[in-house]
């Protein structure tokens, strides 16, 4: 069973019970089709969001090996390093952060709002980088510094997602078959944003390994199909290999692409309107880099009857909207 496999590798507790699984109830009747959201973004840690649970796996690594600092990368909105940041601080560590630009902007709220602005409060020290076209390279080389001051640094690669990280959605997978068992309901899809992959991978190995008719699809929102789809096999093998367990046949992999343009962290118009909708409609928040283009896929693919059968459809809500102080409202945009 995958869920003995998960049971031996050590885990820091983070998310100590199940996020909720909730029925959009407005929303639902306006489209004619139940949707249900996983709250991923209350995972109880530095405003929620997937990293949580990824960085369970890690930081008790990092721990087990005498750790002193994390050292990890990302976009200057990162959630990634938000919520890094933020367990450095919760275990007296310290957090060195590359970060890039990755929309070449100048605005204020995006260059030190939103994410940029928690990073501060949490004590974490921040490398500003070109680019990270050579993030595990960089990400060694400031290891390697930080050793020749003495430290014991950690490096968590981007989004936490190497197969250690991606062990958190195996066992959030496990746990989110476990609620849609009890709730005695069919479910056509789940769906959720597919960025650097570790999310994706580990929820897709968990789900074929449990409940293999559940259909799960990536959006992408980091890279096209073409390149995410080994990055995503690649790292659900190498997350089987680690757990010692089989991908099983007929495990697929299911990438939409066309919610993702212009570019990462950039938004369409698509992306706005569904982050209004679901403000609207249930008060809840998405953000316009992953969550949001997310979002958009669910709500074209139910009204392009993409879904098969008459089964509610899950969204994966994996956080982020305190990127949204770094963005501007749509309506400064129109
Ligand atoms: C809010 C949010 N949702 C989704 C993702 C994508 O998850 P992953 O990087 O595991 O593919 C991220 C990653 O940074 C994120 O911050």
């Amino acid at each position: 069973m995958i869920a003995d496999h998960l049971a031996r590798f050590a885990r820091l507790e983070l998310v100590p019970t199940a996020t909720p699984l909730e029925r959009l109830e407005r929303l639902s009747a306006q489209l004619g089709r139940e949707v249900y959201v996983k709250r991923d973004d209350l995972t109880p840690f530095a405003l929620g969001g997937n990293k949580a649970r990824k960085l369970e796996y890690l930081a008790a690594e990092a721990l087990a090996q005498g750790a002193d600092t994390f050292v990890t990368a990302g976009a200057i909105q990162s959630n990634h390093v938000r919520q890094t940041a933020a367990l450095a601080a919760r275990l007296g560590l310290g957090c060195l952060a590359l970060l890039e630009n990755p929309i070449g902007t100048a605005d204020r709220n995006y260059l030190s709002n939103g994410n940029r602005l928690l990073l501060d409060l949490f004590g974490a020290e921040v490398q500003t980088v070109d680019n990270l076209d050579h993030a595990d390279a960089q990400l060694a080389d400031a290891a390697d510094h930080l050793r020749s001051l003495g430290k014991r640094p950690y490096v968590v690669p981007i989004g936490g997602s190497n197969a250690l990280g991606a062990l958190g959605y195996v066992k959030a997978g496990l746990e989110l078959a476990e609620q849609i068992k009890q709730s005695g309901k069919t479910f056509s899809a789940v769906v959720l944003a597919s960025g650097s992959a570790g999310t994706h991978s580990g929820l897709a190995l968990a789900l074929a390994h449990v409940l293999p008719d559940l259909r799960v699809v990536g959006v992408t929102v980091s890279r096209p199909d073409a390149t995410q789809r080994p990055k995503v096999e690649g790292l659900l093998q190498r997350t089987a290999d680690l757990l010692g367990v089989p991908v099983p046949d007929g495990t697929t992999i299911e990438l939409w692409d066309q919610y993702f343009a212009p570019r990462y962290g950039e938004a369409n118009a698509g992306t706005l309107e569904a982050i209004g909708t679901l403000a609207s409609h249930e008060g809840l928040l998405l953000d316009p880099v992953y969550t949001g283009k997310a979002f958009a896929g669910l709500l074209s693919g139910i009204r392009n009857q993409a879904f098969a059968g008459e089964g509610p459809v899950l969204f994966l809500h994996t956080g982020g909207s305190p990127a949204l102080f770094a963005y501007h409202s749509a309506s400064e945009q129109r």
